[in-house]
């Protein structure tokens, strides 16, 4: 299979030197890479900035803010079996970049901020790949995920609670699928989490491919 995997959080720049993003460290949609070459697929990863080292054989395309991942996302989706947006895309920007940086005053600052486009939201209704989207959630996080997985259109969504999940080595996930099926992976590693998760997709993909050549 080929999977197109988007990793990290991205970058909405204020000025020359200053940007607002989020605390995403890359490392789930890093391990879900590396589990899927483990597993003998081929792999794009669309990665924001992140300090983690290049998993090896896997096609990395580096992107810094939402504009560029949504970019990448449409270039690249056309040619995967598998989109898993991992990425922890900013939901807002600034209004205008300044081209000099802000100087500093005593008086207060506001910064006026347009949400990004949505990625998923994006994507084509009728569309030949499959669709793992996640949801990083801090309350109610069953509703939340199943009102994403409807919204966004997504195959699947893998539900975390963002308070464990972020920066950390660990993750604990629950994923919903259309059908109305849910399953649990109990808190592990990223990299067992990953194996997990691939094995998963890979099942969800197979049981796409039957219905469409029944
Ligand atoms: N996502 C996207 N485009 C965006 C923002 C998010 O495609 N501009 C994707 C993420 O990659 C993830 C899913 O949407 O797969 C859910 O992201 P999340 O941050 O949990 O949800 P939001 O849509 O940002 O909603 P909220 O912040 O209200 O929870």
């Amino acid at each position: 299979m080929r999977f197109l995997i988007t990793a990290g959080p991205t970058r909405e720049p204020i000025d020359p030197v200053r940007y607002l993003s989020n605390r995403s460290s890359g490392k789930m949609g890093y391990a879900i890479a590396e589990a899927a070459i483990e597993a003998g697929h081929e792999v794009v990863l669309i990665s924001g900035p992140v300090q983690l080292p290049r998993p090896r054989a896997v096609a990395v395309v580096a992107v810094s803010t939402s504009d560029q991942m949504f970019d990448a996302v449409q270039q690249q989706a056309r040619n995967c079996d598998l989109l898993v947006m991992c990425a922890a895309v900013a939901d807002y920007k600034p209004v205008a970049v300044f081209t000099k940086k802000l100087k500093k005053r005593d008086a207060k600052l506001s910064l006026e901020l347009i949400p990004t486009r949505d990625i998923l939201s994006s994507l084509p209704k009728r569309r030949k790949y499959f669709v793992v989207g996640f949801a990083a959630e801090t309350e109610n996080i069953e509703a939340n995920a199943q009102k994403k997985l409807l919204k966004k259109n997504c195959d699947v969504i893998v539900a975390n609670d963002a308070r464990v999940g972020m920066e950390s080595d660990e993750n604990e996930v629950e994923i919903f699928f259309k059908n109305g099926e849910t399953k649990k992976i109990s808190r592990a590693s990223k990299k067992i989490v990953a194996r997990e998760l691939v094995k998963i997709f890979e099942n969800c993909f197979e049981k796409s491919l039957t219905k469409k050549t029944r």
